[in-house]
């Protein structure tokens, strides 16, 4: 992944439920707001203008992201799908007792600054690459800061994120939490993904659980995106953020143990795979 430019694939999942927000039947999926405030970031942010904002929000974008929907069937639909996962994780973890979320490679989510609100006893956290969190911090500065959303700038393939927390003085490594992994493993490598999960087993409570996103392994062992894998892994490689890792979904239970957590399919609460992706949750 390019570090030095703020993430373009961000933006586009950003942009992306923009768009979803003006096709007919997605406000039934996607979370309440999002595509207000997912909207509103972007431009007070900086990281696309108002033009485009509008332009996304067209029914024209609705029927170009359809068009293109064959390199990656059922991708376009799938952001929503995921999101909505991703925030009924967050809700249901914090109905159990969670008092800390963490979101890892955030963009441009709005989770955080969506739900700090709501649950004013629960601390957020994000973290992001600093050519990201840069931008995302002056937008949120501008949509309003909250006094529990703390947001971090780090390039965690330069420091750990155990490191990372410890030093952080709102975090609380004894606290249950929930963790948020949304279309980011893919972008690390496999000996990257494993560290990751172990570090996060170190720095939460018990009864946390982490929800994640991951591409599955196809039979020629590359990332599985169907037909045109080929293409779009080449696209990725070549717009400077590829995919790197994947796993077949058989192995993930036997992955998860051996980085500290226990998959917990019985809390996806919905089905396992949306577009190219797979959805997980595991608890510790
Ligand atoms: C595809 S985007 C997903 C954004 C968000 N999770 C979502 O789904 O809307 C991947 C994010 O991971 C972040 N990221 C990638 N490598 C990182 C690193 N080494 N340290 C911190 N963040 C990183 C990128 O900056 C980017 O915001």
């Amino acid at each position: 992944m390019r570090k030095d430019t703020p993430s373009k694939t961000a933006r586009k999942v950003a942009l992306n439920i923009v768009t979803l927000g003006a096709k007919p039947g997605m406000d039934k999926v996607l979370p309440a707001g999002i595509v207000e405030s997912t909207a509103e970031l972007l431009v007070a942010s900086g990281a696309v203008g108002a033009t485009a904002v509008r332009w996304s929000r067209s029914p024209r974008m609705v029927s170009l992201y359809k068009a293109f929907d064959w390199m990656m069937p059922g991708q376009f639909e799938a952001f929503a799908h995921r999101k909505a996962f991703c925030e009924r994780q967050v809700r249901q973890g914090i109905a159990g007792g969670a008092r800390q979320v963490l979101v890892l490679g955030a963009g441009y989510d709005t989770i955080g600054w969506r739900l700090s609100p709501e649950f004013a006893d629960v601390n957020f956290f994000e973290i992001d690459h600093p050519a990201t969190a840069s931008l995302k911090a002056k937008g949120i500065d501008t949509m309003g800061p909250r006094d529990n959303l703390h947001l971090i700038s780090e390039d965690l393939g330069k420091r750990k994120l155990v490191d990372v927390l410890k030093a952080d003085d709102s975090w609380d490594s004894a606290k249950r939490t929930v963790i948020v992994a949304e279309g980011l493993l893919m972008y690390l490598t496999a000996e990257a993904v494993r560290d990751l999960f172990k570090q996060c087993a170190a720095i939460v409570g018990p009864g946390s659980r982490i929800a994640f996103t991951y591409i599955g392994t196809g039979a020629d062992g590359r990332p599985d995106v169907g037909r045109w894998t080929g293409l779009v892994l080449w696209i990725l490689k070549v717009t400077g953020e590829p995919w790197l890792w994947s796993i077949q979904p058989e192995k993930l239970g036997q992955f998860l143990k051996d980085s500290g957590w226990a998959d917990a399919p019985e809390l996806l609460g919905t089905s396992d795979k949306r577009g190219v992706e797979f959805l997980g949750v595991a608890t510790r």
